[in-house]
Protein backbone atom coordinates (compact mmCIF):
# COMPACT_ATOMS: atom_id res chain seq x y z
CA UNK A 1 0.00 0.00 0.00
CA UNK A 2 1.63 3.38 -0.82
CA UNK A 3 0.30 6.43 0.43
CA UNK A 4 1.07 9.79 -0.52
CA UNK A 5 0.99 12.53 2.93
CA UNK A 6 -0.67 16.25 1.32
CA UNK A 7 0.37 18.28 4.61
CA UNK A 8 1.68 22.01 4.86
CA UNK A 9 4.52 21.36 7.50
CA UNK A 10 7.06 18.54 8.13
CA UNK A 11 9.92 17.92 10.63
CA UNK A 12 12.76 19.30 10.09
CA UNK A 13 11.68 20.78 6.36
CA UNK A 14 9.28 23.40 7.62
CA UNK A 15 7.69 23.78 11.13
CA UNK A 16 5.65 25.64 13.31
CA UNK A 17 3.78 23.33 15.37
CA UNK A 18 3.08 19.77 15.76
CA UNK A 19 1.62 18.94 12.79
CA UNK A 20 5.20 18.87 11.74
CA UNK A 21 6.55 16.56 14.02
CA UNK A 22 3.25 14.13 13.38
CA UNK A 23 4.09 14.20 9.47
CA UNK A 24 7.78 13.44 10.28
CA UNK A 25 7.34 10.60 12.72
CA UNK A 26 4.08 8.77 11.44
CA UNK A 27 5.18 8.01 8.55
CA UNK A 28 8.17 6.79 10.03
CA UNK A 29 6.19 4.56 12.25
CA UNK A 30 3.66 3.48 9.10
CA UNK A 31 6.94 2.25 7.20
CA UNK A 32 7.76 0.03 10.09
CA UNK A 33 4.23 -1.72 9.45
CA UNK A 34 5.00 -2.15 5.87
CA UNK A 35 3.11 1.07 4.23
CA UNK A 36 5.53 2.95 1.76
CA UNK A 37 4.33 6.88 2.70
CA UNK A 38 5.90 9.99 0.72
CA UNK A 39 5.10 13.40 1.45
CA UNK A 40 4.45 16.31 -0.58
CA UNK A 41 4.52 20.00 0.72
CA UNK A 42 5.17 23.34 -0.44
CA UNK A 43 9.17 24.53 -1.25
CA UNK A 44 9.40 27.49 1.51
CA UNK A 45 12.31 29.46 1.90
CA UNK A 46 13.24 27.79 4.77
CA UNK A 47 14.08 24.50 3.03
CA UNK A 48 15.64 26.34 0.41
CA UNK A 49 18.04 28.02 2.63
CA UNK A 50 18.36 24.49 5.15
CA UNK A 51 20.84 22.96 3.00
CA UNK A 52 18.85 19.92 2.06
CA UNK A 53 19.75 18.02 -1.23
CA UNK A 54 17.40 18.69 -3.49
CA UNK A 55 16.43 16.74 -6.51
CA UNK A 56 14.46 17.86 -9.68
CA UNK A 57 11.72 15.76 -10.73
CA UNK A 58 9.34 16.67 -12.25
CA UNK A 59 10.36 20.26 -14.68
CA UNK A 60 7.92 22.91 -15.90
CA UNK A 61 4.73 21.02 -14.85
CA UNK A 62 1.81 22.89 -16.24
CA UNK A 63 -1.62 24.05 -14.18
CA UNK A 64 -4.49 25.86 -14.47
CA UNK A 65 -4.62 28.46 -11.51
CA UNK A 66 -7.90 30.83 -12.49
CA UNK A 67 -6.97 32.57 -15.61
CA UNK A 68 -3.40 32.19 -15.77
CA UNK A 69 -1.38 29.15 -17.04
CA UNK A 70 1.19 28.89 -14.31
CA UNK A 71 4.59 26.20 -14.24
CA UNK A 72 6.04 24.58 -11.55
CA UNK A 73 9.27 22.38 -10.49
CA UNK A 74 8.83 19.45 -8.26
CA UNK A 75 11.60 18.64 -6.39
CA UNK A 76 12.63 15.44 -3.62
CA UNK A 77 14.65 15.34 -0.77
CA UNK A 78 14.91 12.61 1.37
CA UNK A 79 14.22 12.50 5.03
CA UNK A 80 15.05 9.57 7.90
CA UNK A 81 14.88 6.35 6.28
CA UNK A 82 14.67 7.36 3.02
CA UNK A 83 11.12 8.42 3.11
CA UNK A 84 10.61 11.01 0.50
CA UNK A 85 9.33 14.45 0.37
CA UNK A 86 8.58 15.69 -2.93
CA UNK A 87 7.89 19.99 -2.74
CA UNK A 88 6.52 22.49 -4.98
CA UNK A 89 7.86 25.35 -6.22
CA UNK A 90 6.32 28.51 -7.03
CA UNK A 91 8.29 31.43 -5.60
CA UNK A 92 6.05 33.50 -5.93
CA UNK A 93 3.84 31.82 -3.02
CA UNK A 94 6.34 30.17 -0.82
CA UNK A 95 9.56 31.63 -1.15
CA UNK A 96 8.80 34.15 1.61
CA UNK A 97 10.19 34.82 5.46
CA UNK A 98 7.67 32.43 6.99
CA UNK A 99 5.45 29.79 5.77
CA UNK A 100 1.88 31.61 6.73
CA UNK A 101 3.28 35.21 7.37
CA UNK A 102 2.56 36.89 10.83
CA UNK A 103 -0.83 37.42 13.37
CA UNK A 104 -3.41 37.41 10.47
CA UNK A 105 -1.11 35.58 8.07
CA UNK A 106 -0.59 36.79 4.27
CA UNK A 107 -3.20 38.12 2.33
CA UNK A 108 -2.80 34.93 -0.57
CA UNK A 109 -2.68 32.50 1.88
CA UNK A 110 -6.01 30.66 0.08
CA UNK A 111 -4.39 31.37 -3.27
CA UNK A 112 -1.21 30.24 -1.74
CA UNK A 113 -2.72 26.71 -0.67
CA UNK A 114 -4.74 26.20 -3.89
CA UNK A 115 -2.09 26.14 -6.03
CA UNK A 116 -0.62 23.60 -3.83
CA UNK A 117 -3.48 21.86 -3.82
CA UNK A 118 -3.55 21.74 -8.05
CA UNK A 119 -0.16 21.50 -7.71
CA UNK A 120 -0.04 17.97 -5.55
CA UNK A 121 -2.50 16.89 -8.28
CA UNK A 122 -0.80 17.69 -11.07
CA UNK A 123 1.67 16.30 -9.98
CA UNK A 124 -0.13 12.65 -8.88
CA UNK A 125 -1.43 12.40 -11.98
CA UNK A 126 1.23 13.24 -14.03
CA UNK A 127 3.85 11.37 -11.98
CA UNK A 128 5.10 7.54 -12.90
CA UNK A 129 4.55 6.28 -9.24
CA UNK A 130 0.40 5.95 -7.79
CA UNK A 131 -0.92 6.08 -4.64
CA UNK A 132 -3.44 4.72 -2.84
CA UNK A 133 -4.31 7.12 -0.45
CA UNK A 134 -3.58 10.69 -0.04
CA UNK A 135 -3.45 11.85 3.56
CA UNK A 136 -4.49 15.24 3.75
CA UNK A 137 -3.33 17.35 6.66
CA UNK A 138 -5.32 20.43 8.03
CA UNK A 139 -7.01 23.38 6.33
CA UNK A 140 -4.59 23.91 3.74
CA UNK A 141 -4.62 20.60 2.13
CA UNK A 142 -8.32 19.96 2.87
CA UNK A 143 -9.33 21.05 -0.69
CA UNK A 144 -7.66 17.95 -2.03
CA UNK A 145 -10.74 15.18 -1.75
CA UNK A 146 -12.91 18.46 -3.43
CA UNK A 147 -11.23 18.08 -6.47
CA UNK A 148 -10.63 14.48 -6.43
CA UNK A 149 -14.52 13.79 -5.63
CA UNK A 150 -16.33 16.22 -7.86
CA UNK A 151 -13.51 16.69 -10.85
CA UNK A 152 -13.28 12.56 -10.85
CA UNK A 153 -13.90 12.34 -14.35
CA UNK A 154 -11.29 14.52 -15.49
CA UNK A 155 -8.84 12.63 -13.51
CA UNK A 156 -8.04 9.10 -15.12
CA UNK A 157 -5.11 8.15 -12.88
CA UNK A 158 -6.21 9.48 -9.60
CA UNK A 159 -10.03 8.71 -10.06
CA UNK A 160 -9.58 5.90 -7.80
CA UNK A 161 -7.28 7.46 -4.74
CA UNK A 162 -8.93 7.36 -1.13
CA UNK A 163 -8.75 10.83 0.74
CA UNK A 164 -8.22 10.81 4.33
CA UNK A 165 -8.44 14.61 5.87
CA UNK A 166 -6.86 14.98 9.47
CA UNK A 167 -8.22 17.52 11.44
CA UNK A 168 -5.23 18.93 13.76
CA UNK A 169 -7.19 22.11 14.79
CA UNK A 170 -10.96 23.28 14.28
CA UNK A 171 -9.61 26.53 14.96
CA UNK A 172 -7.90 26.72 11.68
CA UNK A 173 -10.23 26.62 8.39
CA UNK A 174 -8.72 28.59 5.79
CA UNK A 175 -11.90 30.58 5.38
CA UNK A 176 -11.34 33.66 2.43
CA UNK A 177 -13.42 36.03 0.83
CA UNK A 178 -15.82 34.42 -1.89
CA UNK A 179 -13.89 36.11 -4.55
CA UNK A 180 -10.83 33.56 -4.49
CA UNK A 181 -13.31 30.81 -5.50
CA UNK A 182 -12.45 31.42 -9.45
CA UNK A 183 -8.55 30.65 -8.66
CA UNK A 184 -10.17 27.12 -7.85
CA UNK A 185 -11.57 26.48 -11.77
CA UNK A 186 -13.99 24.15 -9.64
CA UNK A 187 -17.55 24.56 -11.62
CA UNK A 188 -19.62 27.36 -9.72
CA UNK A 189 -22.55 24.84 -8.38
CA UNK A 190 -19.84 23.13 -6.10
CA UNK A 191 -19.71 26.56 -4.01
CA UNK A 192 -23.03 26.52 -2.96
CA UNK A 193 -23.61 24.68 -0.24
CA UNK A 194 -19.98 22.80 0.30
CA UNK A 195 -17.85 25.49 0.41
CA UNK A 196 -20.07 28.32 1.23
CA UNK A 197 -19.40 29.43 5.29
CA UNK A 198 -20.89 32.56 6.28
CA UNK A 199 -20.91 34.34 2.60
CA UNK A 200 -17.13 33.21 2.52
CA UNK A 201 -15.07 30.05 1.07
CA UNK A 202 -14.27 27.67 3.48
CA UNK A 203 -11.63 24.81 2.74
CA UNK A 204 -12.04 22.70 5.34
CA UNK A 205 -15.83 22.54 5.17
CA UNK A 206 -14.90 21.30 1.23
CA UNK A 207 -12.66 18.57 2.63
CA UNK A 208 -14.86 17.48 5.57
CA UNK A 209 -17.48 17.18 3.23
CA UNK A 210 -15.66 15.23 0.37
CA UNK A 211 -12.99 13.22 1.68
CA UNK A 212 -14.20 9.45 2.03
CA UNK A 213 -12.82 9.60 6.12
CA UNK A 214 -12.10 12.10 8.73
CA UNK A 215 -9.32 11.30 11.87
CA UNK A 216 -8.54 13.74 14.32
CA UNK A 217 -6.02 13.11 16.74
CA UNK A 218 -7.46 12.35 20.15
CA UNK A 219 -10.59 10.54 20.92
CA UNK A 220 -11.58 12.62 22.98
CA UNK A 221 -11.18 15.65 20.62
CA UNK A 222 -13.42 13.66 18.27
CA UNK A 223 -16.23 13.83 20.57
CA UNK A 224 -15.72 17.64 21.32
CA UNK A 225 -15.47 19.16 17.78
CA UNK A 226 -18.90 17.80 17.58
CA UNK A 227 -20.14 19.93 19.82
CA UNK A 228 -20.72 24.07 19.73
CA UNK A 229 -18.11 25.11 22.50
CA UNK A 230 -15.11 23.24 20.54
CA UNK A 231 -16.31 23.14 16.55
CA UNK A 232 -16.08 26.88 15.85
CA UNK A 233 -19.17 26.40 13.50
CA UNK A 234 -18.86 22.94 11.81
CA UNK A 235 -19.65 21.28 14.94
CA UNK A 236 -23.31 20.45 13.54
CA UNK A 237 -21.74 19.21 9.62
CA UNK A 238 -18.90 17.06 11.71
CA UNK A 239 -22.14 15.13 13.52
CA UNK A 240 -23.24 14.55 10.05
CA UNK A 241 -20.63 13.04 9.37
CA UNK A 242 -19.60 11.33 12.31
CA UNK A 243 -20.08 7.97 10.73
CA UNK A 244 -16.51 8.81 9.24
CA UNK A 245 -14.85 10.25 12.11
CA UNK A 246 -12.54 8.97 14.49
CA UNK A 247 -9.86 9.98 16.82
CA UNK A 248 -6.93 8.81 16.74
CA UNK A 249 -4.65 9.70 19.44
CA UNK A 250 -0.92 10.70 18.22
CA UNK A 251 2.18 9.44 19.11
CA UNK A 252 5.65 10.67 19.83
CA UNK A 253 8.70 10.27 18.33
CA UNK A 254 10.69 9.11 21.63
CA UNK A 255 14.22 9.03 18.95
CA UNK A 256 14.12 12.65 19.44
CA UNK A 257 12.29 13.28 22.62
CA UNK A 258 14.27 11.05 25.14
CA UNK A 259 16.10 12.09 28.35
CA UNK A 260 18.41 9.05 27.76
CA UNK A 261 19.58 10.21 24.38
CA UNK A 262 18.30 14.14 23.80
CA UNK A 263 21.50 15.42 22.23
CA UNK A 264 20.28 19.51 23.16
CA UNK A 265 20.51 18.46 26.97
CA UNK A 266 23.10 18.62 29.65
CA UNK A 267 23.36 15.23 30.53
CA UNK A 268 21.25 12.07 30.48
CA UNK A 269 18.75 10.29 32.75
CA UNK A 270 16.23 7.86 33.34
CA UNK A 271 13.60 6.75 35.49
CA UNK A 272 16.47 4.76 37.52
CA UNK A 273 18.71 7.78 37.82
CA UNK A 274 17.48 10.99 38.30
CA UNK A 275 20.70 12.83 39.35
CA UNK A 276 20.56 14.17 35.75
CA UNK A 277 17.42 15.69 35.56
CA UNK A 278 18.94 17.84 38.39
CA UNK A 279 21.75 18.71 36.42
CA UNK A 280 19.53 19.61 33.46
CA UNK A 281 17.61 22.16 35.87
CA UNK A 282 20.80 23.46 36.63
CA UNK A 283 21.62 24.13 33.24
CA UNK A 284 18.26 25.62 32.49
CA UNK A 285 19.27 28.35 35.47
CA UNK A 286 22.22 29.23 33.77
CA UNK A 287 20.65 29.28 30.11
CA UNK A 288 17.87 31.52 31.34
CA UNK A 289 20.35 33.92 33.41
CA UNK A 290 17.84 32.67 36.51
CA UNK A 291 19.12 32.95 40.06
CA UNK A 292 21.16 29.29 41.00
CA UNK A 293 19.28 29.29 44.32
CA UNK A 294 16.22 28.09 42.32
CA UNK A 295 17.79 24.48 42.46
CA UNK A 296 15.61 23.97 45.59
CA UNK A 297 12.51 25.52 44.10
CA UNK A 298 10.39 24.88 40.82
CA UNK A 299 11.01 26.01 38.27
CA UNK A 300 7.55 25.55 35.73
CA UNK A 301 8.27 25.83 32.09
CA UNK A 302 6.31 26.48 29.27
CA UNK A 303 6.74 26.08 25.28
CA UNK A 304 4.29 27.06 23.00
CA UNK A 305 2.93 29.07 20.36
CA UNK A 306 1.54 32.52 21.64
CA UNK A 307 -2.12 31.75 20.21
CA UNK A 308 -4.92 32.12 22.25
CA UNK A 309 -6.02 28.21 21.62
CA UNK A 310 -2.98 28.02 24.24
CA UNK A 311 -4.75 29.75 26.98
CA UNK A 312 -2.47 32.56 27.39
CA UNK A 313 -5.28 34.62 29.06
CA UNK A 314 -5.90 32.30 31.75
CA UNK A 315 -2.11 32.44 32.82
CA UNK A 316 -1.29 36.35 32.14
CA UNK A 317 -3.40 37.20 35.68
CA UNK A 318 -1.97 34.59 37.33
CA UNK A 319 1.78 34.76 36.75
CA UNK A 320 2.55 37.23 40.00
CA UNK A 321 0.78 34.90 42.16
CA UNK A 322 3.08 31.84 40.57
CA UNK A 323 6.26 33.92 41.28
CA UNK A 324 4.59 35.05 44.84
CA UNK A 325 4.36 31.54 45.71
CA UNK A 326 8.55 31.16 45.01
CA UNK A 327 8.13 29.15 41.53
CA UNK A 328 10.48 30.83 38.57
CA UNK A 329 8.65 30.51 35.34
CA UNK A 330 10.58 30.15 31.78
CA UNK A 331 8.52 30.66 28.87
CA UNK A 332 9.30 30.22 25.38
CA UNK A 333 6.80 31.50 23.00
CA UNK A 334 6.07 33.20 19.34
CA UNK A 335 3.07 34.13 18.01
CA UNK A 336 0.42 37.07 18.70
CA UNK A 337 1.52 40.18 19.34
CA UNK A 338 -1.15 41.28 22.18
CA UNK A 339 0.64 37.94 24.15
CA UNK A 340 4.19 39.17 23.22
CA UNK A 341 3.47 42.48 24.57
CA UNK A 342 1.79 41.48 28.29
CA UNK A 343 4.16 38.54 29.14
CA UNK A 344 7.05 41.03 27.94
CA UNK A 345 5.85 43.93 30.28
CA UNK A 346 5.58 41.07 33.26
CA UNK A 347 8.89 39.68 32.46
CA UNK A 348 10.38 43.30 32.63
CA UNK A 349 9.25 43.31 36.18
CA UNK A 350 10.46 40.09 37.51
CA UNK A 351 13.83 39.39 36.00
CA UNK A 352 15.18 37.57 38.60
CA UNK A 353 12.46 34.57 38.75
CA UNK A 354 10.93 34.97 35.38
CA UNK A 355 12.36 34.49 31.71
CA UNK A 356 10.75 35.02 28.65
CA UNK A 357 12.40 34.08 25.14
CA UNK A 358 10.01 35.56 22.34
CA UNK A 359 10.71 33.03 19.42
CA UNK A 360 11.54 29.30 17.64
CA UNK A 361 13.94 27.63 19.50
CA UNK A 362 14.56 24.10 19.08
CA UNK A 363 17.22 23.85 21.63
CA UNK A 364 15.72 25.46 24.16
CA UNK A 365 12.36 23.83 24.03
CA UNK A 366 14.49 20.82 24.98
CA UNK A 367 16.00 22.37 27.71
CA UNK A 368 12.92 23.61 29.30
CA UNK A 369 11.09 20.05 28.84
CA UNK A 370 14.29 18.05 30.45
CA UNK A 371 15.29 20.76 33.37
CA UNK A 372 11.81 22.27 34.43
CA UNK A 373 9.51 20.18 37.19
CA UNK A 374 6.64 21.30 35.76
CA UNK A 375 5.33 21.96 32.34
CA UNK A 376 2.09 24.16 31.84
CA UNK A 377 -0.31 23.79 29.36
CA UNK A 378 -3.53 25.61 30.25
CA UNK A 379 -5.21 25.61 26.65
CA UNK A 380 -8.65 26.41 25.99
CA UNK A 381 -8.82 23.46 23.76
CA UNK A 382 -6.18 21.25 22.73
CA UNK A 383 -6.99 18.51 19.65
CA UNK A 384 -3.71 16.19 20.96
CA UNK A 385 -1.02 18.26 21.86
CA UNK A 386 2.53 17.04 21.94
CA UNK A 387 4.25 18.73 24.62
CA UNK A 388 2.63 17.14 27.43
CA UNK A 389 4.05 13.78 26.21
CA UNK A 390 7.06 15.03 25.73
CA UNK A 391 7.40 16.64 29.09
CA UNK A 392 5.82 13.15 30.52
CA UNK A 393 8.98 10.98 28.97
CA UNK A 394 11.21 13.63 30.89
CA UNK A 395 9.54 13.54 34.38
CA UNK A 396 8.71 17.29 34.22
CA UNK A 397 5.34 16.79 35.64
CA UNK A 398 2.61 18.64 33.15
CA UNK A 399 -0.51 20.83 34.56
CA UNK A 400 -3.25 21.00 31.93
CA UNK A 401 -6.68 21.80 31.25
CA UNK A 402 -8.63 18.79 31.23
CA UNK A 403 -9.27 18.97 27.16
CA UNK A 404 -8.96 17.22 23.75
CA UNK A 405 -5.48 15.08 24.14
CA UNK A 406 -4.66 16.89 27.50
CA UNK A 407 -7.38 14.78 29.00
CA UNK A 408 -6.10 11.87 26.79
CA UNK A 409 -2.89 11.48 28.22
CA UNK A 410 -2.64 13.08 31.42
CA UNK A 411 -4.06 11.70 34.54
CA UNK A 412 -4.38 13.93 37.71
CA UNK A 413 -2.37 13.38 41.03
CA UNK A 414 -4.32 11.53 43.63
CA UNK A 415 -2.22 12.58 46.47
CA UNK A 416 -4.17 9.78 48.80
CA UNK A 417 -3.88 6.24 46.15
CA UNK A 418 -0.33 8.39 44.90
CA UNK A 419 -1.44 7.99 41.73
CA UNK A 420 -1.65 10.04 38.63
CA UNK A 421 1.31 11.75 36.36
CA UNK A 422 0.47 15.10 36.06
CA UNK A 423 -2.52 17.75 37.47
CA UNK A 424 -5.45 18.83 35.96
CA UNK A 425 -8.02 21.60 35.81
CA UNK A 426 -11.89 21.65 34.95
CA UNK A 427 -12.89 25.12 34.22
CA UNK A 428 -11.31 27.26 32.07
CA UNK A 429 -10.53 29.67 34.42
CA UNK A 430 -7.41 31.49 36.29
CA UNK A 431 -8.84 30.47 39.30
CA UNK A 432 -8.84 26.94 38.47
CA UNK A 433 -5.30 26.56 36.93
CA UNK A 434 -3.79 28.32 40.03
CA UNK A 435 -5.49 25.85 42.20
CA UNK A 436 -3.65 23.06 39.60
CA UNK A 437 -0.76 25.24 40.40
CA UNK A 438 -1.14 25.33 44.17
CA UNK A 439 -1.48 21.46 44.56
CA UNK A 440 1.47 20.54 41.85
CA UNK A 441 3.63 23.56 44.50
CA UNK A 442 2.17 21.49 47.47
CA UNK A 443 3.33 17.92 46.36
CA UNK A 444 6.86 19.38 45.43
CA UNK A 445 7.47 20.79 47.87
CA UNK A 446 5.78 18.99 50.98
CA UNK A 447 5.76 15.62 49.62
CA UNK A 448 8.85 14.88 48.22
CA UNK A 449 8.08 10.96 48.13
CA UNK A 450 4.94 11.09 46.57
CA UNK A 451 6.81 13.99 43.62
CA UNK A 452 9.19 11.28 43.14
CA UNK A 453 7.06 8.66 42.47
CA UNK A 454 4.42 10.93 40.09
CA UNK A 455 7.74 11.51 38.14
CA UNK A 456 8.64 7.47 37.49
CA UNK A 457 4.85 7.24 37.05
CA UNK A 458 4.95 9.89 34.15
CA UNK A 459 8.28 8.82 32.46
CA UNK A 460 6.96 5.02 32.18
CA UNK A 461 4.62 6.34 30.16
CA UNK A 462 4.54 5.11 26.49
CA UNK A 463 2.67 7.51 24.07
CA UNK A 464 5.10 5.79 20.93
CA UNK A 465 3.38 5.49 17.61
CA UNK A 466 3.12 1.43 17.46
CA UNK A 467 -0.85 1.36 18.74
CA UNK A 468 -1.99 4.75 17.00
CA UNK A 469 -0.04 3.80 13.47
CA UNK A 470 -1.40 0.44 13.95
CA UNK A 471 -4.44 2.29 13.81
CA UNK A 472 -4.45 4.47 10.61
CA UNK A 473 -3.26 0.85 8.93
CA UNK A 474 -6.27 -0.35 9.52
CA UNK A 475 -8.39 2.72 8.69
CA UNK A 476 -6.21 2.65 5.14
CA UNK A 477 -7.23 -1.16 4.69
CA UNK A 478 -10.92 -0.48 5.23
CA UNK A 479 -11.23 2.67 3.23
CA UNK A 480 -9.29 0.70 0.37
CA UNK A 481 -12.23 -2.39 0.96
CA UNK A 482 -15.00 -1.12 1.32
CA UNK A 483 -15.19 1.90 -0.84
CA UNK A 484 -16.07 4.13 2.05
P1 LIG B 1 0.67 22.91 18.47
O1 LIG B 1 0.92 22.07 17.29
O2 LIG B 1 -0.76 23.25 18.67
O3 LIG B 1 1.53 24.12 18.50
P2 LIG B 1 1.80 20.68 19.99
O4 LIG B 1 1.99 20.48 21.44
O5 LIG B 1 1.12 19.60 19.25
O6 LIG B 1 1.07 22.08 19.78
O7 LIG B 1 3.21 20.82 19.27
C1 LIG B 1 4.04 21.92 19.44
C2 LIG B 1 5.40 21.59 18.84
O8 LIG B 1 6.02 22.80 18.47
C3 LIG B 1 6.32 20.89 19.80
O9 LIG B 1 7.27 20.12 19.09
C4 LIG B 1 7.01 22.08 20.49
O10 LIG B 1 8.24 21.73 21.05
C5 LIG B 1 7.17 23.01 19.31
N1 LIG B 1 7.18 24.44 19.66
C6 LIG B 1 6.13 25.25 19.89
N2 LIG B 1 6.54 26.51 20.12
C7 LIG B 1 7.88 26.49 20.04
C8 LIG B 1 8.90 27.48 20.18
N3 LIG B 1 8.61 28.74 20.45
N4 LIG B 1 10.19 27.10 20.00
C9 LIG B 1 10.48 25.80 19.72
N5 LIG B 1 9.58 24.82 19.59
C10 LIG B 1 8.30 25.16 19.74
C1 LIG C 1 -2.29 20.92 16.15
C2 LIG C 1 -2.93 20.89 17.51
C3 LIG C 1 -2.18 20.06 18.52
C4 LIG C 1 -1.72 18.74 17.93
C5 LIG C 1 -0.95 18.99 16.65
C6 LIG C 1 -0.49 17.70 15.99
O1 LIG C 1 -1.36 21.90 15.98
O2 LIG C 1 -3.11 22.20 18.02
O3 LIG C 1 -3.00 19.83 19.64
O4 LIG C 1 -0.92 18.05 18.85
O5 LIG C 1 -1.77 19.66 15.73
O6 LIG C 1 -1.56 16.85 15.70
Amino acid sequence: MEVLFVSPEVAPLAKTGGLADVCSSLPLALAKLGIKVDIILPLYRCIKEGNFPLELVVKDLPLTFGWRNLKTNIYQTKLEKGIRAFLIECDEFFDRSSLYGKDNGYFDNGERFIFFTKAVLAFGENFEEYWDIFHCHEWQTALVPVYLKTLSAFYHKLCSVKTILTLHNLGYQGVFPPEIFPFTNLPSEIFYPNLEFWGQINFLKGGIIFSDFLTTVSPTYAQEIQTLEYGFGLDGLLRTQAHKLKGILNGVDYSEWNPETDPYIATHYSTFDLKGKEICKQDLLKTCGLPLEFMGRPILGMVTRLAEQKGIDILLPIIEKIIRKGGALVILGDGEKRYKDALKSIAACCSNQMFLKIGFDNILAHKIIAGADMFLMPSRYEACGLTQIYSLKYGTLPIVHHTGGLADTVEDADLEKAQGNGFKFYSYTPQAFFEAIEKALFCFEQKKELWLKLIQQAMACDFSWEKSAQEYVSLYEEILKNNH
